[in-house]
This record gives structure tokens, C-alpha cells and sequence, in this order.
């Protein structure tokens, strides 16, 4: 599955990017920022530097965008990039393959991510004794979380990032 990245290695996605590929670069990174910034918050929660509620707000608008942007990036890019890609290399189902299991998995620990948040964020709302229990679960999923999403972003660039340079960009 690695033919593309060896064929255009990452030392040379310096180089201009075609506008699709740079975009994807980009959004990719936003990801990674985000998850960054929420483990900083479960991390500060963890070692006393936050309370319950210091968390909420730490915490809770950007896991929000990130559900919310995540979930609508994942639907482009099984529904139409995905697809794209299969027909203008044919070689690299497999690898389309996994990317598209990878969405599913992912999709299951967004899912346990909001539901944590939900109950966190009614637990803040109510004033509610357990709201402390429920920030220790809520960051818990987000560990868990973690390695999968990451992971997957690298392996999806190292896919589609070659193939849109040697086969063009997919909008263009
Ligand atoms: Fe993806
Ligand atoms: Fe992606």
C-alpha cells in the first residue's frame, strides 16, 4: 500500500502541493491541532490545574467542532473522494479499503465521544454531584480515542497525498 508514498515520499511534499492535496494537508493539520489542544485540557484536568467546570470550558467547544468537522470530513472522503480514487488507480483498493474500515472505527469512538460529552456537559448544567466522574470518563474516551485517529491521518496521506500529485487533482 506504501507504492505511492515511495513514489512521491513525504521529504517532497514540500514542493507545491496540487490545491486539493494542500487543502487535505490542511484540514488534516486543524485535526491534529485540535487533539493536541483537547489532551492539554484532559492533561491540566488530571493533575488538579482544572476543576470540573474549568474543563467544560476548556474542553467542550473544541471537542464540539471537532466531532462536527471530523464527521463531515470523513463522509466527502468515503463518499466521493474515495470512490474517485478507486477508478483513477485501481492498485490501491486495498489501501482505500482499510482508510474506509478506519472511518467506521473512528465513527465508533465519535460516537462514545459525544455521548461522554453529552452526560459531561448535563452533569455541569445541573450542577450535578458526579460531574467529576463524568470528566474522568469523558477524558478516559478521548485517550482511548487518540491512537486511532492520529494514526489514521497518517496513513491516509501517505495514500492520497502521492496519488492526487501523479494523477492530478481530483477537482481540477
Ligand atoms: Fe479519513
Ligand atoms: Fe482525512
Amino acid at each position: 500500500m506504501l507504492y505511492l508514498r515511495a513514489a512521491f515520499p513525504r521529504e517532497r511534499w514540500t514542493e507545491p502541493l496540487p490545491e486539493t492535496a494542500a487543502f487535505w494537508l490542511d484540514m488534516h493539520a486543524g485535526f491534529r491541532a485540535q487533539q493536541v489542544q483537547m489532551a492539554e485540557a484532559a492533561a491540566r484536568w488530571r493533575s488538579g490545574g482544572l476543576d470540573p467546570r474549568g474543563l467544560h470550558v476548556a474542553l467542550l467547544p473544541t471537542l464540539q467542532a471537532f466531532l462536527q468537522h471530523l464527521d463531515g470530513h470523513h463522509r466527502v472522503e468515503s463518499g466521493h473522494y474515495f470512490p474517485h480514487f478507486r477508478l483513477i488507480e485501481p492498485r490501491i483498493q486495498t489501501g482505500l479499503d482499510l482508510l474506509d474500515r478506519d472511518h467506521d472505527a473512528i465513527h465508533a469512538h465519535l460516537d462514545a465521544l459525544y455521548h461522554s460529552a453529552v452526560a459531561f456537559h448535563q452533569a455541569i448544567a445541573g450542577q450535578s454531584a458526579d460531574a467529576s466522574d463524568h470528566a474522568h470518563r469523558l477524558t478516559d474516551v478521548l485517550d482511548r480515542a487518540a491512537p486511532s485517529l492520529i494514526r489514521h491521518l497518517d496513513d491516509e496521506e501517505d495514500i492520497v497525498i502521492p496519488l492526487m500529485v501523479l494523477k492530478g487533482d481530483p477537482t481540477g
